[in-house]
C-alpha cells in the first residue's frame, strides 16, 4: 500500500494551505451569520393552511424554497434556510420529527425538541413560512401508519438502509407529501445525508415531481465533526472522540492522493482509524460510486467516489462522509 502523506492537516478547513481543501465547505465560523430578517415567519399547522400559503405566494410570483427539517436547529440547517432565503422569494421550513422514519421507539422519544429556538433560526435565517404539524395532521391513523408509502428501490438497500431497515421508506414517504403540498419549489438537503440526498433526488426523479432538488454543503464544527442534532447527547469525552468519523476521512483521502485505488484497502484505512478510537464502534465505511453508491472495482476517478462512513460513539450513531478528492487537492 502506497505510504500515506504525513500532512495530518484537516481536509475541511479552507485556510490550511498545504491540504486538501474543500473550500466551499462552511464551518460553524465560517457560516455567515444570519443575514437581516424578513419579517417573522408565519407557523402553519395544518396540511391545507400550507399548502394555501404557499399557492398564494406562487400567485404573486413568488418562487419558492422548501427546507424540510426535524427541528432541534444548529448552523447546519441555518445554512440551508440561508441558502433557500438568497435564491427563492418564498421560503417554507418544515419541522416535523417523522415517528415514520425510526425503527427504535426510543430514538424517536430521545430525538431532542427545541421549538422555539428553532423559531429563532428560522426567522433569523429568512423563513416566510413554517409548517409543525402534529404527527396526526401528516398520519392521521397514527400510531398506525398510512397505507401508502413510498419505496426508492435499490439505492436505498445499501449502507443507511441495510443498518436502518425500513428508514428510507419513512423519509421518502413523509418527503414526498411534503412535496405534493407545496407544489413547484426548490428543495433544500444536506450532503450531510448523502445517501438521503441521492434517495430523494431519485424519488423527484422517477415521481415527476415539480421539484428541483438543491444539494448543500456540510456545516462542521472547526475540529472536523458534522454538526448534528444528536451531537448534543454526547458526553465530554464522547464529544472528543466523535471527531474520529472526519478523521477517518480525512486518513482515506490521503491514502486516495497518495495513489491507494483499492476500495477495501481505503475502507481498511477507515477502519484502523476508528479501532483506534475505544469509545467508538464502527458500523460500515465504504468508498463508493458517488452516483448510484455502489463499490466501484477501483477508485480510478476520485472525483466520482464518495467516501461514506458509520460510527457508534458512545449511545449516538453518527454517520459522516467527503469526496474522495476535490479539484484542487
Ligand atoms: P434533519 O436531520 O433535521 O435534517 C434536515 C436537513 O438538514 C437535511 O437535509 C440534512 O441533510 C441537513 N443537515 C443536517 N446536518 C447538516 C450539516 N451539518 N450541514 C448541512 N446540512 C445538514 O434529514 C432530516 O431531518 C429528515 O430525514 C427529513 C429530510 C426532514 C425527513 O424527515
Amino acid at each position: 500500500m502506497p505510504a500515506l502523506s504525513p500532512a495530518p492537516a484537516p481536509w475541511w478547513r479552507p485556510d490550511v494551505p498545504t491540504v486538501p481543501t474543500l473550500s466551499t465547505v462552511p464551518t460553524l465560523s465560517t457560516v455567515p451569520a444570519a443575514g437581516p430578517s424578513t419579517g417573522v415567519p408565519a407557523v402553519v399547522r395544518t396540511a391545507e393552511a400550507f399548502r394555501q400559503a404557499l399557492e398564494a405566494a406562487r400567485a404573486g410570483g413568488a418562487t419558492v424554497g422548501l427546507v424540510p427539517t426535524m427541528g432541534a436547529m444548529h448552523a447546519g440547517h441555518r445554512s440551508l434556510i440561508e441558502r433557500a432565503a438568497a435564491e427563492c422569494e418564498h421560503v417554507a421550513v418544515t419541522i416535523f420529527v417523522n415517528p415514520l422514519q425510526f425503527s427504535d421507539p426510543d430514538d424517536l422519544d430521545r430525538y431532542p425538541r427545541t421549538f422555539e429556538a428553532d423559531l429563532e433560526v428560522c426567522e433569523a435565517a429568512g423563513a416566510s413560512t413554517i409548517f409543525a404539524p402534529r404527527v396526526a395532521e401528516l398520519y392521521p391513523d397514527w400510531p398506525d401508519p398510512p397505507a401508502t408509502r413510498v419505496t426508492v428501490a435499490g439505492l436505498t438497500e445499501l449502507w443507511e438502509g441495510a443498518s436502518r431497515p425500513g428508514h428510507f421508506d419513512g423519509v421518502c414517504t413523509v418527503v414526498a407529501a411534503l412535496f405534493a403540498l407545496v407544489g413547484t419549489c426548490r428543495a433544500y438537503f444536506g450532503q450531510k445525508d448523502f445517501q438521503q440526498l441521492a434517495v430523494i433526488r431519485r424519488m423527484a426523479a422517477d415521481l415527476h415531481l415539480p421539484v428541483d432538488v438543491v444539494a448543500c454543503p456540510t456545516v462542521r464544527e472547526p475540529d472536523g465533526l458534522a454538526l448534528s442534532s444528536r451531537n448534543v447527547r454526547l458526553s465530554p469525552p464522547e464529544r472528543a472522540a466523535a471527531t474520529v468519523l472526519s478523521r477517518a476521512l480525512a486518513a482515506a483521502r490521503r491514502a486516495i492522493a497518495a495513489g491507494e485505488r483499492r476500495p477495501a484497502a481505503v475502507v481498511a484505512v477507515m477502519a484502523d482509524v476508528v479501532a483506534a478510537e475505544p469509545l467508538a464502534w464502527l458500523d460500515y465505511a465504504a468508498a463508493v460510486d458517488a452516483a448510484d453508491l455502489s463499490v466501484p472495482r477501483s477508485v480510478q476517478h476520485p472525483d466520482e467516489v464518495r467516501l461514506l462512513i458509520a460510527a457508534e460513539v458512545g449511545p449516538v450513531r453518527l454517520i459522516d462522509n467527503c469526496p474522495a478528492r476535490t479539484p484542487d487537492d
